[in-house]
């Protein structure tokens, strides 16, 4: 395959440990070897590629580097039986955008374990309304249906409602039928996640309750949270007889300050969720999901569309609290 030119988001660290970042030409033998080379057409922005993009060495070690965690776009060459030229695929997780040159790029070369071929019926824009943020939601409904919740079993509480994680979970615990009631602080959010289809709002202060004792009233058939803290143990110490509360995410704390009552005395699971490192059978099988009923939320209304030069400016939104819903990226 001949070599060529194209255009990447570089974050380059400078002296004193200060970042700065901006579009650059890079040359496709600048990619690390991999099994697929794929021509990016969409990415879209995460959490943790704010984080990289700012010097988080717990994400990405060396600079320069190109963030993006998510991609998805076609197979433009490949050295890998399973794929070829010209095949839609999808790109998240496991080293991609951390110290793995990432999606805000016009190619990525990746290993074939870590490539999804595009499920029947999705197009790469849709895969990457959802991206990292929306498999993780779907995943985590998954694992609290498959711990036993089911729609009319009772209210079900969704945290950091508004993120990109939350809107989704949101969106498709409403779709299955399930009563949701969404946890929203930053700003006052109420009428986005009733579009979303909750069926009511809580502030953070009522949904966390710092020093209560080890059992609160049972209020929760089941909990997706997506912020840690004084939020997750409340919901778990909140959660009925035999619920499942799922956590993925630490927006407010890493913090878990709990102790054993509510899963030696209620039944309660407390089930983690990984998007990185996601088994291949069930990531494929959450994609499909996500591409048959589970895609047929209103996905479009909450997500914003940039291009890759509005990347960085997107990424300064983030860092600062300001980013809502999912942001889309077309590369
Ligand atoms: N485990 C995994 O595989 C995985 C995958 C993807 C993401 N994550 C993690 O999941 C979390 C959510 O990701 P995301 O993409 O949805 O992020 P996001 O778009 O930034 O949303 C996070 C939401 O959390 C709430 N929040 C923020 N700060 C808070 C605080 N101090 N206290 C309480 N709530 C707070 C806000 O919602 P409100 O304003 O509505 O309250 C915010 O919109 C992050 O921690 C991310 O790293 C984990």
């Amino acid at each position: 395959m001949t070599d060529r030119p194209f255009k990447a988001l570089v974050v380059n660290e400078e002296e004193n440990r200060t970042f700065t970042r901006g579009i650059a030409w890079k040359q496709v033998s600048d990619l690390p070897e991999g099994d697929v080379l794929v021509s990016v057409h969409y990415s879209s922005l995460n959490y943790k590629d704010a984080l990289s993009a700012s010097g988080n060495r717990g994400v990405t070690r060396k600079y320069p580097h190109t963030p993006g965690i998510d991609a998805a776009g076609v197979v433009e060459w490949s050295g890998s039986e399973k794929f070829g030229k010209g095949d839609g695929v999808i790109v998240t997780s496991y080293d991609l955008g951390m110290n793995t040159a990432g999606g805000f790029a016009e190619y990525i070369r990746v290993p074939e374990s870590w490539v999804v071929p595009l499920p029947q019926g999705m197009t790469a824009r849709q895969s990457m309304m959802f991206g990292t943020a929306g498999f993780t939601a779907a995943l985590s409904v998954y694992r609290m249906m498959a711990g036993g919740v089911k729609p009319g079993d009772g209210d079900v509480l969704v945290s950091g409602a508004s993120g990109g994680v939350g809107s989704i979970a949101v969106s498709i615990l409403a779709l299955l039928g399930f009563s949701v009631t969404a946890v929203n602080g930053r700003k006052d959010e109420t009428d986005y996640l009733k579009r979303l289809g909750a069926n009511s709002v809580i502030s953070r202060e009522e949904a966390e309750n710092p020093g209560s004792p080890p059992l609160l009233r049972e209020r929760w058939a089941g909990c997706v949270d997506t912020v840690g803290g004084d939020i997750l143990a409340t919901a778990i110490k909140s959660t009925r007889r035999n619920g499942v509360v799922t956590c993925c995410g630490n927006a407010a704390s890493f913090q878990l300050p709990l102790n054993v009552y509510p899963f030696i005395l209620r039944g309660v699971s407390l089930v983690g969720i990984d998007s990185q490192e996601c088994p291949m059978p069930l990531r494929t099988e959450i994609w499909k999901s996500l591409a048959e009923s589970w895609g047929r939320i209103p996905i479009e209304s909450f997500v914003t569309e940039i291009p890759l030069d509005g990347v960085s400016e997107a990424i300064d939104r983030m860092l600062a609290g300001q980013h809502k819903g999912r942001t889309l990226v077309k590369i």
